[in-house]
């Protein structure tokens, strides 16, 4: 178990971050980029908890799964419940429509989530045991315009983000009707094998055969690489929903790549799975990744409802935004430094300050510094003007106005002063 060493100063826990202004208003810009794609396609939010029953990944993402084996960040609370920080939000999704009796017939539901997932894995450039989603899941959507729409969506938000530099990768993973016969072709493949498999990969050609593809140990990856693809085992109705999903991509001018390896670590995946991968990201390359679920919401109790969806890595997402240098706006200025001429005006430049407020972004020193550093700082800080507040000032209700870039003086009196830096600023 790793220790932390006793007596050293408490620091972040490792594969965790604090994010710092003025970094977080780049998280900022980036929610409110994606939040306006998500309504332009009829997106709602909803907001799952952090934490759920463990046997909600075990059963959904699925036993067999790295996530579910060895990634979890599960613990018993305190009233003796084993519980999981999420490691992904779509179990929960599912969860809350059954909860909440929102499956009804035939109701397309389209929901988006942000929030931080949690999984044990090595830290690395790009890979963080907390990191941030954007989930979208599209639920009552059986055909493959849906699958469409949600790759749509996704290359859309990049595209708003300003990523030009990524590659969308397809492919279909069966449904319960062809993968048996896929599960039986990857046994007899590896038969004779199986002493090369990792101690998981042998379970896994017991209980779910088509998770070793999805291993990460070097020796099973070699292995995987050996065994026939899924595309050759599909039945007759993932084929033409494969092939329609493809011909409505080409139709809305959305360039992909058939890989018959994508099989994605999750285990409620039918049908259509894609990721989208940026060029410039080393091994951690993939931006988000999906596809459809039929019968996940069914494995939990709900009404059987086909839905199709997908997360995308916010923290990658803004390392890409770095590498393509996307230039993000970001708004430090301040219209307005009231600055305190002598003790005496303190509380007035207060009071200044905090009606200003009600319009403009504007400043006052807080640290009792001397007349120099307050307009030191208020160049400093990007105000456009200085409200110079002595006791002439108070006594005359007259304020005097600076425009910082110009380096001009107004005596403006106090009741105008708004309206003024208003006129002034066009606002
Ligand atoms: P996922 O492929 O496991 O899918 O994760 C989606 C994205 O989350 C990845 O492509 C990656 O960008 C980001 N991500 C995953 N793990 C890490 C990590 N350790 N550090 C940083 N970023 C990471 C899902 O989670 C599914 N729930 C997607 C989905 C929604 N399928 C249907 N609906």
């Amino acid at each position: 178990m790793e220790q932390r060493p006793s007596g050293a100063k408490i620091q972040a826990i490792r594969g965790t971050r604090d994010i710092l202004p003025p970094d977080s208003s780049r998280w900022l810009w980036l929610e409110e980029k994606c939040r306006g794609v998500l309504t332009r396609f009829g997106y709602s939010e909803i907001r799952t908890p952090i934490f759920e029953y463990t046997e909600l990944f075990n059963k959904g993402t699925g036993e067999t799964t790295e996530i579910v084996q060895k990634q979890m960040y599960t613990f018993v609370d305190r009233g003796g419940r084993s519980v999981t920080l999420r490691p992904e939000g779509t179990p929960s999704v599912a969860r809350a429509l059954i909860e909440h009796g929102l499956l009804r017939g035939s109701k397309v539901m389209k929901l988006y989530y942000f929030g931080p997932m949690f999984r044990h894995d090595r830290p690395q450039a790009g890979r963080y045991r907390q990191f941030d989603q954007l989930g979208a899941e599209l639920i009552g959507a059986p055909g493959p315009e849906g699958d469409a729409e949600s790759v749509h969506l996704h290359v859309s938000l990049l595209r708003a983000l300003g990523l030009r530099q990524f590659a969308v990768k397809v492919n279909s993973v069966g449904c319960p009707e062809c993968r048996p016969a896929y599960s039986g072709i990857i046994r007899e493949a590896l038969k004779d094998r199986v002493g090369q498999l990792c101690e998981d990969c042998v379970e896994r050609l017991q209980k779910n055969p088509l998770r070793i593809l999805d291993c990460k140990v070097e020796g099973c990856r070699r292995i995987a690489a050996s065994v026939p693809r899924i595309s050759g085992s599909l039945c007759s109705d993932c084929s033409r929903h494969f092939e329609k999903l493809k011909t409505l991509l080409e139709s809305i001018g959305i360039e992909f790549e058939e890989d018959p390896g994508l099989v994605r670590g999750l285990d409620y995946y039918t049908r259509a799975a894609f990721e989208i991968h940026h060029g410039r990201l080393g091994a951690q390359s993939a931006l988000g990744g999906g596809g459809r679920y039929d019968n996940l919401i069914a494995l939990y109790g709900g009404v059987p409802t086909p839905a199709v969806g997908f997360a995308a890595g916010l923290d990658r997402i803004l390392l890409a935004v770095e590498e393509e240098g996307v230039t993000i706006p970001i708004d430090t200025g301040v219209d307005a430094y009231v600055v305190a001429v002598g003790e005496a005006t303190r509380d007035k430049c207060f009071s200044i300050a905090a009606w200003l407020r009600e319009d403009l972004k504007v400043e006052l020193d807080l640290g009792r510094r001397s007349l120099q550093s307050q307009m030191k700082t208020a160049g400093s800080a990007g105000a456009r003007f200085a409200i110079i507040v002595g006791e002439d000032e108070m006594a005359s209700g007259v304020l005097t106005v600076k425009d910082m870039t110009t380096g001009q003086q107004e005596k403006v009196p106090e009741v105008d002063v708004s309206g003024y830096l208003k006129r002034m600023l066009g606002k």
